[in-house]
């Protein structure tokens, strides 16, 4: 199929490509390169061996989305573009709403007049708020701690009223855990432009020593250790699910938890970390994140069973993979 992917520069857009690429689809790339790098385009195409039309254009602006369109047959559609830092989302909630709210409605709208009707959503298992885990995807939402949470709860709304409408229309919402690592090859992975805000982007910048500890944001949860607990999965895995995703696409809107089922704490990511690399990695315990929650963990057996689908891959190799990109970004930049 001829796919579409919104964001697909950025961190598990690209993993993405190439899974689709692999997978013997084709791929248009329309991002605005706000927080991922051009050299990622070529290097997806490094890796797959396979072309890559890339378009830099912001998801928001109807006309540009409508010119791809026009332009090529399209098949389906994979929205990953739009912000996503939690922290950023509470300090400018328009600037989130707007982003991530028109870019969703835009997609839709021209899928609509094009009469493409695959459209897989990038959802996060934020929209779950302080449910009892493991989360299962036929919980009733608790509302989010942060707008950003917030803008995905309503962008699945949208698609899976405008899928009740329009019977034809098929969606996918993609609800994930907490992707880490990178494609075995190291030549692409997690590399936000500035300061990062996921815990594996500064273990691997501790790692590396541009950071000299990391910071673990409160070890008094109810938890094995006290640090917070998190469903890691490997971001080659979670892009391997967007394609089975889409290969099972049928009429309607459906919800698939992308995880692995497993809760692991920080300290026993650190420790997974230290022991995959044979690198210490120095730490300090400070106060909680505002908003950050205790557990959350995935029961993932509904993309099992319904799309035959399941993570492969273990925390020692997002570890090693994740480290093998960070090793290798400088000269990444460096290529920009
Ligand atoms: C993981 C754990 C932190 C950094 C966020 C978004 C979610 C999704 C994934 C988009 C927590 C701890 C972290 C650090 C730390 N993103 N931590 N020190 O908050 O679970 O989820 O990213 O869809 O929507 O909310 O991920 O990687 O920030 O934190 O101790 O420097 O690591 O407290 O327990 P999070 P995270």
């Amino acid at each position: 199929m001829n796919i579409l992917v919104t964001g697909g520069a950025g961190y598990i857009g690209s993993h993405t490509c190439v899974a689709l690429l692999e997978a013997g689809h084709s791929v248009i790339v329309a991002d605005n390169l706000s927080n991922s790098k051009i050299e990622t385009i070529h290097r997806i195409k490094e890796i797959s061996n396979k072309d890559v039309l890339f378009y830099q254009i912001d998801v928001t602006d109807e006309q540009a989305v409508e010119a791809i369109f026009a332009k090529h047959a399209l098949d389906g559609v994979i929205h990953f573009a739009g912000f996503k830092a939690v922290g950023e989302s509470v300090e400018r909630p328009l600037h989130y709403y707007y982003n991530n709210l028109v870019s969703t409605m835009v997609l839709a709208k021209v899928c609509q007049h094009y009469g493409v009707h695959r459209f897989v959503f990038s959802s996060s298992a934020t929209v779950y708020g302080e449910n009892e885990v493991p989360f299962k995807e036929s919980m009733e939402l608790l509302p989010t701690t942060n707008p950003y949470g917030e803008t995905k709860a309503m962008s699945e709304r949208i698609l899976m009223d405008i899928a009740h409408a329009n019977p034809k229309f098929s969606v996918a919402l993609l609800r994930y855990f907490n992707p880490v690592g990178a494609h075995e090859s190291g030549f692409i992975g997690e590399a936000p432009n500035g300061i990062p805000n996921n815990l594996m982007p500064f273990v691997t910048k501790v790692a590396k020593g541009e950071l000299d500890k990391l910071r673990i944001f409160g070890d008094d949860y109810n938890t094995v250790d006290g640090t917070g607990v998190r469903d890691y999965i490997h971001v080659m895995d979670l892009a391997e699910g967007h394609v089975a995703a889409l290969d099972h696409l049928d009429e309607g809107a459906h919800i698939y938890n992308l995880g692995t089922g497993e809760g692991t704490s920080v300290l026993q990511i650190v420790k997974t970390f230290e022991e995959a690399n044979g690198i210490e990695i120095p730490y300090e315990i400070v106060d909680r994140r505002p908003g950050d929650i205790a557990y959350c963990y995935a029961d993932a057996s509904k993309a099992q069973k319904a799309l035959g689908w399941t993570a492969k891959r273990d925390l020692k190799a997002m570890c090693t993979d994740a480290w093998r990109f960070e090793k290798q970004y400088q000269a990444l930049v460096d290529m920009k």
